[in-house]
């Protein structure tokens, strides 16, 4: 029995809708257990922009800081797209990322045994399963480096350019490697480093610092690998993969990509995590404005962030346990949303949004 306090960001597109449902999630687990969340919705990212003037307002950082953990929808839309260097809905996002120093972003890509058939790759390829780490590291790089601008921008001019820094520093790397190495103890046992250090000086440095770290883990099988390698190896034979450590931006592209593999973008949880117990938990994908306020949105990726958000930040592990289970259960009798059906899956299995929270909640146990 406990109490725990919980920042909610649902910002835009189907965000507040995916994380009303992992809300509803949260507190049945709380009736259950006897826990009582206290759950505070701040906004960030364009919704912030219209209503506070910023992408990231200062009341929703301390309202974080001051919390046990923070649930994020995701933010961003055709809305704001036009905004250039100014502020941005994902600046929101970057923002809160860089304000809680959350440096490590773990994404599972794990296809479900019930959703095999929505991995588009043939069933010799995806055999079993898949069940991958991406450790992504999320406060440097290019999304953290310098930027500059010529002085005006205007894509009609040719000598107008634009940069951003892809900068690291050795404890950067190294920290991040630590936190793969890690997670791989308590896995397979398996880590592969993905750089581009053929090209990029800065992915020299981080194969540098792997070869020196990674002999201090003589229990973890290492391997190393380019980055547009892996992103081709991902789908001819993803189950080499245990964990996978990388930057930023690698793990920004790689992760969308090993979420196709593992069935859908709509079921891809993601803990973002510092040194502290504080941490954000979000699903990997977008606001997808294309599918939103249609009911349409996969709520399992939100849904499923709600257990490592216990496991990482409250040590709840039973009720996470509970919050897998239930949504095992759902899968197992075959009910689906619209991005995880199949040409077998009837009618009257396809759920929306909505229904699918509704589901998981009753599955609880
Ligand atoms: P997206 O992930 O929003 O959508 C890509 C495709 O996946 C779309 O077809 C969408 O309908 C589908 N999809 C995404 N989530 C789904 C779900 N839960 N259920 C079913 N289908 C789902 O990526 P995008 O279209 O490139 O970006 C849209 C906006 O979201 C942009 O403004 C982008 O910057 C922002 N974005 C935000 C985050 C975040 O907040 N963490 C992450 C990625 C993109
Ligand atoms: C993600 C998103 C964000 C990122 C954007 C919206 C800033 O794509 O969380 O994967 O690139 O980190
Ligand atoms: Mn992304």
């Amino acid at each position: 029995m406990a109490t725990f306090k919980i920042v909610t960001l649902p910002g835009d597109g189907i965000g507040p809708d995916i994380v009303r449902e992992a809300v509803k999630v949260m507190n049945r687990v709380g009736e259950i257990y006897g826990h009582t969340f206290e759950i505070t919705e701040k906004r960030m990212g364009g919704i912030a922009i219209d209503m506070d003037g910023t992408s990231l307002p200062q009341d929703t950082i301390d309202a974080a800081l001051a919390s046990d953990a923070v649930l994020l929808g995701a933010v961003g839309g055709p809305k704001w797209d036009h905004l250039t260097n100014g502020d941005r809905p994902e600046k929101g996002l970057l923002g809160i990322r860089g304000a809680l120093k959350l440096y490590a972003n773990l994404r599972p890509a794990v296809l479900y045994k019930q959703l095999q058939h929505t991995s588009p790759l043939k069933p010799e390829i995806i055999g079993e399963g898949l069940d991958i780490l991406v450790v992504r590291e999320l406060t440097g790089g290019m999304y953290f480096g310098e930027k500059a601008n010529s002085p005006a921008f205007n894509p009609e001019k040719p000598d107008c350019w634009a940069s951003d820094l892809e900068k690291y520093s050795v404890f950067e790397i190294e920290r991040i490697l630590r936190t793969g190495f890690e997670a791989a103890r308590k896995r397979q046992k398996k880590l592969c480093c993905v750089h581009k250090a053929n090209v990029l000086e800065s992915s020299r440095l981080w194969r540098a610092v792997f070869e020196r770290v990674k002999n201090e883990y003589p229990d973890i099988e290492t391997s190393e690998m380019y980055v547009d390698n892996c992103a081709m190896q991902l789908v001819r034979n993803p189950r080499q993969f245990d964990v996978i450590v990388t930057s930023n931006i690698f793990g920004d592209i790689l992760t969308d990509e090993a979420s196709q593999v593992a069935g859908s973008i709509g079921m891809l949880a993601s803990a973002s995590l510092g040194a502290g117990k504080l941490g954000l938990y979000e699903p990997i994908h977008g606001s997808a404005p294309d599918i939103a306020g249609k009911n349409l949105a996969n709520p399992l990726a939100t849904i499923l962030s709600v257990p490592m958000l216990f496991r990482y930040s409250l040590g709840l592990t039973k009720e996470a346990e509970a919050i897998e289970a239930a949504v095992n259960a759902v899968l197992d009798a075959g009910w689906r949303t619209g991005d995880i059906k199949s040409k077998d899956t009837p009618a009257n299995k396809i759920v929306g949004t909505k229904e699918m929270g509704d589901l998981v909640v009753a599955a609880i146990k």
